[in-house]
């Protein structure tokens, strides 16, 4: 039973959050509230530790009052070259930035904890573009990087043990509060706990207690290093997707055998494993997946925990966005801390405003992964692409007030738009906003129409809350012209008017019944029930899937999705795809991939394979839908720099590209006008 019988010490002024700021003991230590900037990899970790721009970016979250802050993860030996760049503490090199960024948690009342782990074979790092030598407790191949590992020996065994033991030794050095181990996510522990993973018959295999031994030792070897007066901890997936893999049924006792054996101080819980794609997509986990979804494996960890004899306390994360939720996971006695990732990166001062009373003013993650996790392949520093500041601290973190104050007006009222306008707004500009739309949004009012993306919508009601908190004037159904803006004598013009959809050319589709993407989601389109439809996709994103997926599910049409790329999605964030990819299948569309819309007539789409140029023609079509290139509305653009009026294009309308770049197209001219 979790259900709390206690209170939380009372908090003056809690603004209804009396658990989420009450203080809480974790071992040795005291945190001062259950807020945890969660481990995260920021891209920042240049060489394997922290940069001016990684202490700017945690500084400008903790200096809101976060309770504890745990590093990304750190390796525990080397390795030669780094597709991410991840923390390193296989050195001693780790010491000095360390101590600095565990000094900076401690100035503004936070606490730090280094995060170590080994991959064993979820290897994606390569010394020199060659696949690295992967090691695991068995020599069985795994599904997302398609590695089949070396099986360790007992003497391999020991010897990472001790690794771990000397990285700990290294964080201590550095003075940090507490050091934890990353079980979860499929990683070097789980492969050993996981029954799936772990085929040895030495002490480390066999039985769950063997099974159990490798983490026993390292948190063991992690004590003697860092001493009674800091926490020790590990971070566990208690069900991670796996066929046949890590259940509650062997992950629960483990976390009860850790701490009955007085092993760690806390267990974190989160989502995700890396052995499978299908458990990839919780490792971050999209808006496809449920708000706070982590909360039923936490209350099962946490309620076995209270029932053992040296109970410890429990941290969950994964898909808890809002200060609400996290209130309600710890209320409800499913954690006693709350993990979060995104939602810091989206919102810095998720922690003060929850500390003010402003819960209401936080900016929610809305799970898009596009500029977080999604910058993760090419190597750059996470960002937000509803908070471009994100990343880019020293760049944008503090803005210069506007000398002297203009009069700006802003044409187009999308993400590019309101952006440009709520920086340059809050910089003391008196900005106008036309929007000729009833509603703020432009294409992200689309976007939510999507099966599933329903919360994609957030970024709209963020970016309009940002506008009216810096005192835009928003003039809905404003049409401005070139006339109308030299009339106003207005000192500059952000020019924000997007793209539009386009059709290929109609000679091209003679006969054929063709329409946009964007007017089946409008519901211009006319469709008939149950009829063939060929979606052409050049797009390669969220969209093509989805306007598939209502033809399919709303419309029961037979629908083929045809792309013009190596997988649907293929521009989007890896986890984001697999799930469009899973629920594509489901709903029963054919999927062809490497196709190029060349034409189509009264019952035929003509295509052609990318590569071959070989003909790919689909009879009995009755619709065909297309998800082109988008084309820039640039006439106002023009218009202006053709009548001298000083202006600023941001967002589609300079070339077509995603939200991300719209808000931070936004935030450039925002910043400097
Ligand atoms: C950019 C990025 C890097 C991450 N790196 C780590 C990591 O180093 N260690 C770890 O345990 N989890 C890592 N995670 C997973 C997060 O800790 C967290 O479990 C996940 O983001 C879900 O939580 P959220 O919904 O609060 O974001 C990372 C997540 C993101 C977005
Ligand atoms: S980019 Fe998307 S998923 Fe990532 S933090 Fe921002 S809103 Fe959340």
């Amino acid at each position: 039973m979790t259900d709390r019988a206690e209170e939380p010490d009372p908090v003056p002024d809690d603004h209804g959050f009396p658990w989420l700021l009450a203080p809480l003991e974790v071992g040795p230590v005291r945190l001062a509230n259950r807020m945890v900037l969660g481990p995260h990899g920021t891209g920042m970790a240049v060489g394997g530790s922290f940069d001016e721009a990684a202490m700017a970016y945690i500084e400008a979250r903790v200096a809101h009052g976060v309770g504890l802050v745990v590093g990304e993860a750190h390796h525990v030996v080397p390795i030669a070259g780094q597709t991410y760049p991840n923390g390193d503490a296989s050195t001693d090199a780790c010491i000095e930035p360390l101590r600095r960024m565990a000094d900076l948690c401690r100035s503004h009342g936070s606490r730090y904890v280094g995060q170590l782990y080994h991959e064993g074979r979820a290897r994606m790092n390569s010394v020199d573009g060659s696949r690295e030598l992967a090691v695991a407790p068995s020599a069985l191949p795994d599904e997302r990087f398609h590695i089949v590992p070396r099986a360790m020996t007992t003497d391999d065994v020991r010897a990472m043990v001790a690794n771990f033991g000397t990285a700990a030794g290294r964080m201590a050095a550095a003075g940090v509060d507490g050091v934890e181990v990353l079980v979860g996510m499929g990683y070097l522990h789980a492969q050993f706990l996981s029954p799936r993973t772990n085929l040895r018959t030495d002490d480390y295999g066999g039985s769950p207690e063997a099974r159990q031994r490798f983490l026993a030792e390292t948190l063991a070897a992690i004590r003697d290093a860092v001493g009674p007066d800091r926490m020790v901890g590990f971070r566990i997936v208690p069900e991670d997707h796996d066929p046949d893999g890590l259940r509650l049924e062997d992950s629960v006792p483990a976390c009860v055998a850790m701490a009955e054996a007085g092993l760690c101080d806390y267990v974190s819980v989160a989502l995700g494993g890396t052995h499978t794609l299908s458990g990839t997509v919780e490792i971050v986990p999209s808006m496809f997946v449920g708000a706070a979804a982590v909360r039923p494996t936490a209350r099962a960890v946490r309620s076995a925990l209270a029932d053992c004899a040296r109970p410890v306390p429990v941290l969950a994360g994964g898909r808890i966005n809002q200060p609400q939720d996290a209130e309600r996971t710890l209320a409800d006695g499913d954690a006693d801390a709350v993990v979060m990732v995104r939602a810091f990166i989206a919102d810095p001062a998720f922690a003060g405003k929850v500390r003010d009373g402003r819960a209401d003013d936080v900016r929610a993650c809305i799970a898009c992964n596009q500029a977080c996790i999604g910058h993760r392949p090419s190597g750059h520093a996470v960002s937000c692409i509803q908070h471009p500041e994100t990343g880019r601290e020293l760049a944008y973190g503090s803005l210069a007030p506007a000398d002297p104050s203009r009069r700006i007006a802003v044409v187009g009222g999308g993400p590019a738009g309101m952006k440009a306008a709520a920086v340059a707004a809050a910089r003391g500009h008196d900005v106008v906003l036309h929007e000729r739309a009833r509603r703020l949004g432009g294409q992200a009012l689309l976007a939510e129409r999507l099966p599933g993306r329903a919360e994609f919508g957030g970024i709209v009601d963020n970016l309009a809350r940002e506008v009216a908190a810096a005192g835009v004037d928003v003039r809905l159904g404003s049409d401005a012209t070139v006339d109308d803006l030299a009339t106003d004598g207005v000192d500059a013009v952000v020019v924000a008017t997007g793209a539009s959809p386009t059709l290929p050319d109609p000679s091209w589709t003679e006969g054929a019944r063709v329409c946009t993407a964007a007017d089946v989601l409008d519901g211009t389109a006319e469709v008939r029930a149950g009829e063939r439809v060929v979606v052409a996709d050049w797009r390669c994103d969220w969209i093509g899937p989805g306007v598939a997926e209502v033809l399919r599910t709303d419309h029961r049409c037979h629908v083929r999705l045809c792309v013009n790329g190596e997988a649907l999605g293929q521009s989007l964030q890896s986890y984001v795809r697999h799930q469009l990819a899973g629920r594509l299948h489901a709903a029963g569309v054919e999927v062809s991939t490497y196709l190029r819309l060349v034409g189509a007539d009264a019952d035929t789409a003509y295509l052609q394979h990318v590569i071959t140029g070989e003909p790919v023609v689909l009879d009995d079509v009755d619709l065909l839908v297309v998800s082109g290139a988008p084309r820039s509305r640039t006439d106002l653009l023009d218009g202006l720099a053709a009548a001298s009026i000083e202006v600023h294009g941001v967002g589609d309308c300079l070339s077509p590209r995603t939200a991300e770049e719209a808000v931070l197209d936004g935030l450039k001219v925002g910043a400097v006008l």
